[in-house]
Order: structure tokens, then C-alpha cells, then sequence
């Protein structure tokens, strides 16, 4: 073996390729019952971005990223994650000049260099929404909903909303200055790695898995929310309260990325272990700002596609039937190949869904092929068929076998999957 794919990545095929297109096509479903419309932004962009929006001081950035230069000396970095982008996109398109608000969803893959594990990959892929334009909590409340809804169609059961508002630029500096003070005084106890960031990013520390016992004496985020900030988090919980949405305040709970006001939250499952969330989200109010447009206020979520297809109920996983063709048509001399192609090519224009063995095997290794395709029907044409006009076509479950003119094969075909759904 030559090549190997990189390390972190994945190959999809067969039935869990089908599965993941199956899952995709409900997200986007789900997606559209919510009022949410596609956006696609290129998979690289100016590295910049993410450094101004994730920030400097985050994992992503400083050590997830990758990052190359183009011909041109222009650093461009694999999206590490897409709301930046949807913002970038939002912002150079002039969709702020429509006001109201802008709601967005996407899906596809993101790339951190992290340390692959169960559930953590290089190549990840995310289903997300992101809306854009309102600064009230009851969007947030919807975006919160949404992310269930999406474990919901799946029966996922056992999930937990951690929910915590991380302030603003009002409010956070002045708590960042008393976490320090905390922090200083604790300095001996700390991990190395945190020793170092308690300056520059006290609030990780609530993300290191080491500290824990020191974490729990540390001063909280929501005993230092500004008025505004606070009346915004009680507004969310009273919304969820009332739509029934449960949910547990974690007042130490922090996002790996910088851009995040007011509300973040996380959906954990318990059954996952070290990777438990498998979705999180937030505001982020002052991101358009950073990527050069006026003030918008805007919250969203990105879910783990890996996360969630791992852990998705059997009925999902299983053969889906997607790929499967109506008829498997045999040769039983391949001089026959063109004229075969040929009449295909006619039928496949009408909606059949066709496997030809050009393989030029033996008629016995060809009608294996047949049943193991599971097409319905085996279709045999020769140079006597292609005289005739008509072609064998054998029902692969009884062994029945029929001759069927060339003009009438699509409407036989197309007969024998209408009864097969029945
Ligand atoms: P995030 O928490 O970094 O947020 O990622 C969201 C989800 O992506 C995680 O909960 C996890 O399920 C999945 N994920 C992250 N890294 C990996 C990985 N290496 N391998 C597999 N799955 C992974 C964001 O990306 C934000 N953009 C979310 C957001 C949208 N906030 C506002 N809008």
C-alpha cells in the first residue's frame, strides 16, 4: 500500500456513505421547517479571519489551524469552523443592508489539527444555523430548539442543555480582572499549561481537566453579568421554561472560541465520554464588528456530524435501499456492449435505474452479480435479443423469466419497483 489517507480523516462509502446522505437530506429538511436557508462558503479562507474572530489566544488558533500560503504569499487557512465565514460572507455580500433577520444553515467539513481520538477528527464535518440580526433572547431560544429538534428526529434520549452567559465586552473585563486576582493567588495550584494562559485567557482554565478541584473555588462569570447582559440570560430562561425546554445552568462552562457573548451553551451526551458535546453555540454580537461591518447582533450553533452518526438509533444506520438499481443487466456476449449501452442510456432517461456487467464474465458469475446487487430484475441481452427486438428479463425472487420488447422494458422495470414499495 502506497498512500494511507491522513491521519484523522475518513473514507465514506456503502451503506454508511448512504446513511450520512440519508441524515443530511433530513437535516436540511428540518433546516427548511424552521424557516433557515442554505449557505455555502469556500473551505478556505484568508487566515486573518479566524484569527481576529476564533481569537489568538483560543486552541484553534494558536494550535489547530491549517495554514498554508498560496502563490502569492496570501495566508489561507482550512475553516476550523463556519460561523466566522457565514459572517465574512454575510457581511461582503451586503446582506446586513436587508435588515430583519438573516437565517442561515450549512453543513460540511472543518479542519482542526487535534490530537485524533474517539469522536475528534482532522476532517470533521458540522451541520449548523446561524441567525443574524437580532438581539433578543427568543432567537436564541429558537437556535437552542433547533439544535434539539435535530437530536429529537433522531430519538436521541438522555441530553443535556448546559447553559451559561459568558457577559459581554461591559461586563468581562471587569470579571477577567477579579479571575486573575483569584487566579494569582492560586498560582502554585494550577497546571502548568494554565499557569501560563492565566494571564492572557483566564477562562479556559474552566475548560482544563486537571484543575478541577481549584475550579470550583474560582469566582463565576454570572455573579458579574452587567445589567443588560443579565436581563438578557434571565429572558432566555424564562423562554425556555416556558417552552418546556429543560435545561442546567453551568456557570463554568466556556467556549474554545473568543467571539462568544452573552448566551453559549452546549448539548452533551452522557453516553459519549471525553467528547461529550455534541453540539454547541452561542452569541456572538461583536463579530460582525471585528470582521469589518456595522454592529449585528446574531447566535447560532454547529453540531458534530461524526458525533451525531455515531451514536445514531440502528433504524438509521441500517441499509437504506438508496443505491439500489431497478434491473442488472447481463451480457452474455460482449460484442453486444454498445448496442446495450445504448438502449440504457434510453431507459435510464426515463427514470430506471440501471447496472450494466460489462465485465464480459461467465452468464453463471453474471447472475450472481444480479442477486447480490438485489435489483429485483436480471435483464439479458444478446445479439438474439437485439434481433428479436426483446430482452430476457428474468424476476431474480421466483426465477420467473419473460421476453419484453425493447419499447415496452422502462414501463416492466418501472412496474416491478412500484411493486416492490407496495
Ligand atoms: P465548537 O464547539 O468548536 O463550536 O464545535 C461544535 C461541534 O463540532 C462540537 O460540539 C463537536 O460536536 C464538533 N466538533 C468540534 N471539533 C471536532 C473534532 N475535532 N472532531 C469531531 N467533531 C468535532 C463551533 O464550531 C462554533 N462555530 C459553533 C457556533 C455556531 N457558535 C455559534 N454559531
Amino acid at each position: 500500500m502506497r498512500f494511507r489517507r491522513p491521519r484523522g480523516t475518513q473514507d465514506f462509502f456503502g451503506d454508511r456513505m448512504r446513511s450520512w446522505a440519508k441524515v443530511e437530506e433530513m437535516l436540511a429538511a428540518l433546516a427548511g421547517r424552521y424557516g433557515y436557508s442554505e449557505i455555502r462558503t469556500p473551505v478556505f479562507e484568508v487566515s486573518e479571519l479566524f484569527v481576529r474572530a476564533v481569537g489568538e489566544a483560543t486552541d484553534i488558533v494558536s494550535k489547530e489551524m491549517y495554514v498554508f500560503t498560496d502563490k502569492k504569499g496570501r495566508s489561507l487557512t482550512l475553516r476550523p469552523e463556519n460561523t466566522a465565514p457565514v459572517m465574512r460572507a454575510f457581511i461582503e455580500n451586503g446582506l446586513h443592508r436587508a435588515g430583519g433577520i438573516t437565517r442561515f444553515w450549512y453543513q460540511g467539513p472543518m479542519f482542526r489539527y487535534d490530537r485524533p481520538q474517539a469522536g475528534r477528527y482532522r476532517q470533521f464535518h458540522q451541520f449548523g444555523a446561524e441567525a443574524i440580526g437580532h438581539p433578543g433572547p427568543a432567537i436564541d431560544a429558537e437556535i437552542i430548539d433547533l439544535s434539539l429538534a435535530v437530536y429529537r428526529m433522531f430519538g436521541f434520549e438522555g441530553l443535556e442543555v448546559r447553559l451559561n452567559s459568558v457577559g459581554c465586552p461591559v461586563c468581562r473585563p471587569g470579571f477577567l480582572d477579579v479571575l486573575r486576582g483569584a487566579l494569582e493567588e492560586r498560582r502554585d495550584e494550577l497546571c502548568d499549561n494554565c499557569g501560563e494562559r492565566a494571564d492572557v485567557n483566564p477562562m479556559r482554565i474552566f475548560d482544563c481537566k486537571e484543575c478541577g478541584e481549584i475550579k470550583s473555588r474560582l469566582p463565576v462569570i454570572t455573579d458579574h453579568l452587567c445589567p443588560e447582559c443579565s436581563e438578557h440570560f434571565g429572558g432566555l430562561q424564562s423562554i425556555l421554561r416556558e417552552m418546556k425546554v429543560d435545561f442546567i445552568l453551568d456557570p463554568l462552562l466556556v467556549r474554545g472560541l473568543d467571539y462568544y457573548t452573552k448566551t453559549a451553551y452546549e448539548v452533551l451526551h452522557p453516553g459519549l465520554g471525553g467528547q461529550n458535546a455534541l453540539c454547541g453555540g452561542g452569541r456572538y454580537d461583536g463579530l460582525a464588528e471585528e470582521c469589518g461591518g456595522g454592529s449585528i447582533p446574531a447566535v447560532g450553533f454547529s453540531a458534530g456530524m461524526e458525533r451525531l452518526m455515531e451514536n445514531l438509533p440502528e433504524e438509521f444506520t441500517g441499509k437504506t435501499g438508496l443505491d439500489r438499481v431497478d434491473a442488472f443487466f447481463i451480457l452474455p456476449d460482449s460484442s453486444a456492449a454498445a448496442a446495450v449501452l445504448s438502449i440504457a442510456g434510453r431507459l435510464r432517461s426515463e427514470g430506471v435505474r440501471i447496472s450494466i456487467d460489462l465485465s464480459g464474465r461467465s452468464m453463471k458469475k453474471q447472475m450472481r452479480g444480479a442477486s447480490d446487487s438485489g435489483a429485483p430484475l436480471a435483464v439479458i441481452i444478446g445479439p438474439e435479443e437485439i434481433e428479436k427486438k426483446e430482452a430476457a428479463v428474468k424476476l431474480l425472487s421466483s426465477g420467473d423469466q419473460e421476453n419484453i420488447p425493447f419499447e415496452e422494458l422502462a414501463a416492466r422495470i418501472l412496474q416491478e419497483r412500484k411493486n416492490e414499495i407496495d
